[in-house]
């Protein structure tokens, strides 16, 4: 028995999905992506294919327009993160790549996740609270009901396990609340798996390059605080070598020194993450050795993740008949696993049938 951390006193629920585990995870279409997204998710998404995961990564258009989109420069934007699911690593002959305005089963399953989802639950989601700020009066009814797509991405696949940044963190929690939910009140017992996150490691908060106790977004002003996947090898080098440190000296040579030194924790944080490595061997490495030596070494690994990656990228994009294919083949396998799952959806709910 599991119990929900947002509703401790309430639901739980006996674990009895046995279908197949399956990932599934989604990448808005908006703005830049940025060093965050590639650790937190993007970097883990191929790593999961390597080791055989069955997994399905959506560009979330639908959730895009929770914020006013210019209709010509959407597709565009569209294209630029499937080019970036491409440029990472993901095949799309291995996993499935798709957007999920492809897919009308999302929009479906949404709407039924509302009559189940209680205000209450949304009313605590502080991603709405930090996106609306101090006017949720006046943002769109979607932005309150985003994670109930969030959670319809997700069940639509039934999918088991979900690769975020630690931010989707409480997503996650909610997604779980309604597939307990829906498989209560419908009586069906084991019909929606409770997704279980797949957060830990070093990439799942990368926070802002100017200040250490901000999240890295693409909606920061400050171009400075992020490094983008757009970026050449310069200006990667430049932004890394002007981050933010402290005047506490040296680099710490233990991880426990570098409690209080949020940006310093930051850096070793991204060189971790990209190198595959801990903390502590990191500072292993470069404990007691000035910044002058940890940023440059830092900025060339960086480069030499990051660039085959821009440069994958730039050539999808030039000639961008190859992600369009990519789409289409991906939109085909998304609809074929979602079409039969809507159906029984639709039988329990008690809809009618033609
Ligand atoms: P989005 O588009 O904001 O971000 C995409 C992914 O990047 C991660 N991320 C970070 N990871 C580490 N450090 C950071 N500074 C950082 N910033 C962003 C996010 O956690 C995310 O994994 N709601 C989602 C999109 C979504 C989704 C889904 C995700 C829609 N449906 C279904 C999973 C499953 C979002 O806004 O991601």
């Amino acid at each position: 028995v599991r119990q929900n951390p947002l509703n401790p006193a309430g639901m739980t629920e006996q674990v009895t999905y046995t279908g197949p585990q399956r990932i599934l995870s989604g990448i808005q279409p908006t703005g830049n992506l940025h060093l965050g997204n590639y650790l937190g998710a993007l970097k883990k998404f191929t790593d999961l294919q390597a080791k055989g995961w069955e997994g399905l990564y959506c560009v979330v258009d639908l959730h895009a327009i929770t914020f006013p989109q210019d209709p010509e420069a959407l597709a565009g934007q569209t294209r630029q993160i499937a080019a970036a699911m491409l440029a990472s690593g993901l095949d799309p002959d291995e996993s499935t790549i798709f957007v999920q305005s492809s897919v009308r089963a999302h929009s479906e399953l949404a709407w039924i996740f509302n009559c189940v989802t209680r205000m209450g639950w949304l009313e605590k989601m502080t991603q709405f609270k930090d996106k609306s700020g101090k006017d949720s009066e006046r943002v769109s009814v979607g932005l309150f009901d985003y994670p109930v797509l969030q959670a319809a991405d997700i069940l639509i696949y039934k999918a088991t396990h979900v690769p975020v940044g630690e931010d989707q963190k409480q997503h996650l929690e909610l997604t779980r609340n309604i597939a307990a939910r829906f498989n209560q009140q419908f009586n069906a017992p084991g019909f929606f798996p409770l997704p279980e996150g797949l957060i830990e490691g070093p990439g799942a908060r990368i926070m802002s390059l100017k200040d250490g106790t901000k999240k890295m977004s693409k909606s920061d002003p400050a171009e400075n605080s992020r490094i983008n996947l757009i970026d050449d090898a310069a200006t990667i080098a430049r932004k890394i070598k002007k981050s933010k440190t402290d005047t506490l000296g040296d680099m710490p040579e233990t991880v426990e020194q570098l409690d209080g030194r949020p940006e310093v924790a930051n850096l070793v944080g991204i060189y971790a993450a990209l190198a595959g490595q801990s903390d502590e061997q990191v500072l292993t490495e470069y404990g007691g050795k000035g910044f002058g030596t940890f940023k440059p070494a830092l900025a060339d690994l960086a480069v030499a993740q990051l660039s085959p990656i821009t440069q994958e990228m730039r050539r999808l994009l030039d000639d961008p008949a190859e992600i369009d294919v990519a789409l289409a083949k991906g939109a085909e396998k998304a609809n074929a696993l979602a079409e039969p799952i809507i159906e029984e959806v639709r039988r329990v709910v008690g809809f009618w049938q033609v």
